[in-house]
Formats: structure tokens, sequence, C-alpha cells
């Protein structure tokens, strides 16, 4: 098979951050310092309020966040979820692959993994993301008082928070995927999210899961997906659309068939995707909106916005 020239994708939150891992790949790096690189800008932009620092807290007003990384050549991966405190997931997520026999790591322990692998402590409010949380708890204000029972329990039970989960827009949840193939033709691909917005505290997403969130093999491509991340767990989904690549399907088509897949559960909540494949081709997908994705190559002079497809329910 012909080489393909090395390039970097990114959903449409990516855009603007794609050079730094394009850089990398002109340089002759590896797809995966060039995910790395450009996902950790995404995470240190306070502007992205679904990924890093500034992301939308959870219930209970803590930023909590996931991330993934994979490594087509070797089919190695790294995960971390509910981490706090510390803004570089996807770094972590790496050091899991690289570092440790462990494929994903969580909450108090991956914390500590990280604290132990130097990662700084930080605070990831920002101005912006302590008013959403105030405003949400302004706008949920006949929430039990607490002392009948811990608010939240009644809150996720007996109130709205299936209800609330149903009236999500897109913007509630955000999350970056950024993918590349190298000189050598080996793949990568990274997830970062905060999560969904005022997620329960410790609920994981489709981001640190691999096969559902992300997913990539040098012999065909990778895929992953942004959007209602209980859908893509259900579904396997980025692995399944990798398996219709595998199957014989353009990227474009597996795209579509993993978003009618989504349709057909029935759910509210939307889902998207991001894929490639090992030829150079690429595509993103979603159920709920006219969709686009960004592209660099190691020519590119800035990133290209590329249109994706719309599957509507
Ligand atoms: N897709 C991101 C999440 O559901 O957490």
């Amino acid at each position: 098979m012909a080489k393909v020239k090395p390039f970097i994708i990114g959903t449409r939150n990516a855009g603007e951050f794609l050079h730094a891992g394009a850089k990398v790949l002109s340089n002759g790096g590896s797809a995966i310092d060039a995910v790395e690189a450009s996902t950790k800008l995404v995470e240190a932009n306070p502007k992205d309020d679904s990924v890093g620092y500034g992301g939308v807290p959870n219930l209970l007003g803590k930023v909590e966040l996931d991330a993934s990384i994979m490594d087509g050549k070797t089919l190695k991966t790294g995960a971390v979820g509910a981490v706090k405190s510390y803004m570089h997931v996807i770094s972590i997520a790496r050091m899991v692959m690289e570092k440790t026999p462990h494929v994903m790591l969580v909450g108090n322990g991956a914390e500590l993994f990280a604290k132990s692998m130097g990662f700084k402590k930080q605070n990831l409010l920002t101005k912006e993301s302590k008013a959403a949380y105030q405003s949400f708890l302004t706008k949920y204000a006949n929430l039990p008082k607490e002392g009948e029972k811990p608010w939240y329990v009644n809150y996720d039970v007996d109130f709205g928070l299936r209800g609330w989960y149903d009236k999500l827009t897109d913007k509630q949840h955000g999350t970056v995927n950024i993918m590349a193939i190298d000189k050598n033709s080996d793949i990568c691909s990274g997830v970062s999210t905060s999560g969904t917005a005022f997620k329960f505290p410790g609920r994981l997403g489709d981001s640190p899961i691999i096969g559902a969130g992300n997913y990539c093999d040098n012999r065909f491509g990778a895929a992953a997906c942004t959007g209602r991340g209980e859908l893509a767990i259900r579904l396997s989904l980025a692995r399944t659309i990798l398996s219709y690549m595998e199957n014989g399907m353009t990227v474009r088509e597996a795209c579509a068939r993993g978003m009618k897949d989504i349709n057909e559960l029935g759910e509210k909540g939307g889902m998207n995707c991001l894929a490639m494949d090992n030829k150079g081709n690429t595509m993103s997908a979603s159920t709920s909106r006219e969709n686009t994705h960004w592209y660099m190559d190691v020519d590119s002079k800035a990133a290209e916005q590329r249109k994706g497809i719309y599957i509507p329910e």
C-alpha cells in the first residue's frame, strides 16, 4: 500500500490547535506525540467548556475529566476517568499506556498515579464554569433542602436527572477527538472531555472506554465519538465503526451506519463521530446537526475545514 502523507484531524473544537500536532508530524515525530500535543492545547483552552481547564463541573460543582489514547500499531491503550484537579488527562492516559500494565485508572487512583508521575495539581474551575454551575443550581432551586436526604440523591432518583439528560443539547456534551497518521503509517487516536455537564459524580462516559469513545488500528484506521457517551458505550461505537470499515465500508459509509445504529436506539441526546482510514480518507458524522471536522497535513499552511454528514433521526 502506498504511504499516506502524514496528517492530523480533529473535531470542530480542535481546528485552531491542530498546528501543534502537524508540526510534530512535519518534524518526523510520531502520531502519538502529535495527538498528545494538539489535545493538550485544547485541554488548556479555558474557552472550551467541555474539555480540560474550564470544563463544566459535575453535579457537586467539581470538574471531573476523562481521557483515552490508543496506539494503532500495538493496540496498546491508556485511559483515565473521573480525574479532579489535573488538567492534562491525555498525558496521564498516555502514561498509563506506556508506564503501567493497566489500561484504565479512575478517581483517586488515577490522581495518585498522576501525582506520582509528577503532574501538577490545579484548580480546573474558571469564573465561567463556576457561573455555569451557579446558574444550573438557580434553575433547579426547587431541589429538596439539605438535611432531608442528600439533595443530589433525591435529584438523581426522584427528580429529573434523566429528564435533564434528555434535554441536553450538543453544547452540554462536548469532547475533543484528535487522530493522526505519521511517516511510518502508524495511527494514534486520543479523546479528552469533562463529560456531560452537571453529571452525577463518578459518571464515566464513552471517552475513557476503549471501543466505545475511541479506537484505532493501523490495519484499518481510527474512529472516535463525541455526544451522549452512554449511547456510544451501549453500541461499542468506535470499534463498531472500525469494524464496518474492516468489512469493506468506506469511512463515509461506516460513519453513516454508526449514526443510524445510534438513531435506532431511539434515545435523545445526539451522537457524533470522527473517523479516518489508513489511506488518507477522513469523515465526521452527527445525528443532531450539520457537522464538520478539521484536517492538516505536513504541507498545510492552515487547518482545512471538511464537511461531515448529518444523519437525522
Ligand atoms: N462523549 C462524552 C461523554 O459522554 O462524556
